[in-house]
């Protein structure tokens, strides 16, 4: 399949994003920049074009699919029983990086939801997702646009990268704003619950629930293998990555030796640290995360310093740990994923 792509300055380019609500309108998919990473979408009235999205991306088919709408009403079309305080989280939150998980109504096909009882919802706060959104007129169903198990591509090239000649249309728009997938919250328990830890944090959160209103572990995994044992990477760099947490100076001094046994034993190592570290690991090739007490520039490049490593080629990756607090959580979480769950607390 030829991938028509569509480079994008700004959301007044109508005619192309026309064209690409009317791939979605006609059962094709599109990937488009969300404000948090790309996303591949398809309507959820195409049955078929939803099992293509698992296809294209060899994503395991018990793995439920976020709906993007462009209007907080249209919550009501997807689900039911609707608690008041979901308005409330919408009203706050969209068009932004929050999900809302919600029973599901019958109109919305298994495809999307993996059989569950539930649906997760969300109104991307990106221009040209919002427009492309209302120009198709139809909820779409869109994981992020990556290979399953890779990094979620926060650039046009990186969706080109995994998914050129596999789907219809790529929109580049350039960079993805917040570089980290959407917090999922799931309001079907008995207590509202991080399922996924994103870039409306859990003070955000706490501001609506109160202080421990809401359940927001960083060590949570929304999409678990559903084979028992098996060691589940996600966001996965090809060579192995290691994440060290504990007091800064400790864990730059154990990478530090990590990185001098892995130089010794011939092996190519990068280190993913905070400025300032950049002449602390003699040998390795140092990839900035930013700075430590702005973890929202962690969270714009990390998915991306990710695929950095694979395109170098290194052998082992060694990482230091951004603080838990805002968004700092939820890059401990990919990190965490990233590592299939190899963080060290020192
Ligand atoms: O920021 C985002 O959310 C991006 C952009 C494209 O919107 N999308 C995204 O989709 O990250 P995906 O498929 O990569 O991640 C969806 C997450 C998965 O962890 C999935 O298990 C969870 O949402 N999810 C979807 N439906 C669910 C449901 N009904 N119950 C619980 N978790 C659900
Ligand atoms: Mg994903």
């Amino acid at each position: 399949m030829k991938t028509v792509i569509y480079h994008l300055p700004n959301p007044q380019d109508e005619t192309e994003l026309r064209h690409a609500a009317d791939i979605l309108r006609t059962g094709g998919l599109v990937a488009f920049p969300t404000e948090t990473v790309y996303g591949v979408g398809a309507a959820i009235t195409f049955p078929d074009a939803i099992r293509r999205i698992f296809e294209v991306k060899g994503r395991p088919n018990d793995n439920p699919l976020i709906v993007h709408i462009p209007e907080p009403e249209q919550l009501k079309d997807l689900a039911e029983d609707i608690p008041s305080v979901a308005w409330t989280l919408a009203d706050r939150f969209w068009p932004g990086p929050l999900t809302l998980v919600l029973k599901r109504k019958g109109v919305v096909p298994d495809e999307v939801t993996a059989g569950l009882s539930t649906v997760a919802v969300r109104i991307p706060g990106h221009p040209v997702a919002l427009k492309l959104l209302q120009l198709a007129g139809l909820p779409v169903a869109a994981p992020s646009a990556n290979l399953s198990g890779r990094p979620s591509p926060t650039l046009g090239k990186d969706v080109a990268e995994d998914l050129n000649g596999k789907i219809d249309v790529i929109i580049d728009a350039g960079p993805a704003g917040i570089g980290l997938e959407s917090t999922v919250l799931d309001l079907t328990g008995p207590q509202p619950r991080v399922l996924r830890p994103g870039g409306v944090t859990r003070e955000m959160l706490e501001e609506v629930f109160g202080p421990g209103g809401v359940e927001a572990p960083w060590r949570v995994e929304a999409d678990k293998p559903s084979a028992p044992g098996m060691k589940y990477r996600h966001y996965a760099p090809k060579a192995p990555l290691k994440v060290f947490s504990g007091f800064r100076k400790q864990v730059e001094d154990v990478i530090r030796l990590k990185v001098q046994e892995n130089v010794s034993a011939g092996h190519r190592v990068a280190v993913l640290g905070f400025d300032g570290n950049e002449q602390a690991f003699p040998g390795a090739e140092f990839l900035s995360l930013g700075c430590w007490d702005r973890p929202e520039e962690a969270a714009q490049r990390l998915f991306r310093l990710l695929r950095e490593c694979d395109r170098r080629g290194v052998n082992v990756i060694f990482g230091e740990c951004p603080p838990k607090t805002g968004v700092g959580l939820a890059v401990m979480n990919r990190l965490w994923k990233a590592a299939g769950g190899d963080v060290i607390e020192l």
